[in-house]
């Protein structure tokens, strides 16, 4: 599944929710775990923040979002034409910030990297700053019936999501054929 989508907003921090909802919203059809969903959501806040905060300071400008879904390989990329950045290994530093100590830890890029499986900043004082971040969505694994209606049925312990629930009748019958199966192979192996 290939898909694109550009979006410009306003650098007011008001707008960073609803960038992060967009992102998790572009990557739903992938149904991706809740796990993936909070990094990819967690990731483009920082990013976006960063262009809202440190990007434009007390000035207005447009920062751009530019989501790709290629297969299942998701790329974000947030861009804005603020200061730029003088020193990218330097601020990508853990720790390391020029905002203010009470409110900020340096550990935003730290956060980008470790919740997403890439991450490249390109920066130029005066210019602008571009961050691009990759993750590629999971597989989930093989889903018994009832996960693939999850809509209209109640999960089951068959998918990946929901170990302490009851298994559904559709696990349940495929937990007994499949015993049945690895019965019948042992069956012949033994007799064979
Ligand atoms: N878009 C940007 N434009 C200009 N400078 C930036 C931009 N993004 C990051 N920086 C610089 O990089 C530093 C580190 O960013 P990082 O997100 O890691 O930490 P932080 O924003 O300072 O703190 P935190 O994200 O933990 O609140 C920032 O303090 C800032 O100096
Ligand atoms: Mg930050």
């Amino acid at each position: 599944m290939d898909n694109m989508i550009r979006l410009e907003f306003m650098s007011l921090t008001q707008n960073e929710a609803f960038a992060r909802s967009v992102a998790a919203a572009f990557i739903a059809p992938l149904d991706p775990t809740v796990e993936e969903l909070a990094d990819v959501r967690t990731a483009v806040s920082e990013a976006v923040t960063n262009a809202i905060i440190h990007g434009y300071r007390r000035r207005r400008g447009m920062v751009s979002m530019l989501l790709t879904l290629k297969g299942r390989l998701f790329t974000a990329r947030i861009e804005d034409k603020g200061c730029g950045i003088e020193d990218i290994e330097l601020a990508m530093r853990p720790f390391y910030t020029t905002g203010n100590r009470d409110e900020r830890s340096g550990m935003g890029f730290a956060v980008m990297a470790a919740f997403m499986d890439g991450l490249h900043v390109e920066s130029k004082v005066g210019e602008g700053t571009a961050v691009t971040m990759e993750k590629l969505i999971s597989r989930r694994e093989e889903e018994c019936e009832g996960g693939a209606e999850r809509e209209s049925l109640e999960p089951c312990e068959g998918c990946a999501e929901c170990e302490s629930r009851e298994p559904c009748e559709g696990c349940a019958e495929r937990e007994k054929s499949e015993g049945l199966e690895a019965g019948a192979a042992f069956g012949k192996i033994e007799n064979g």
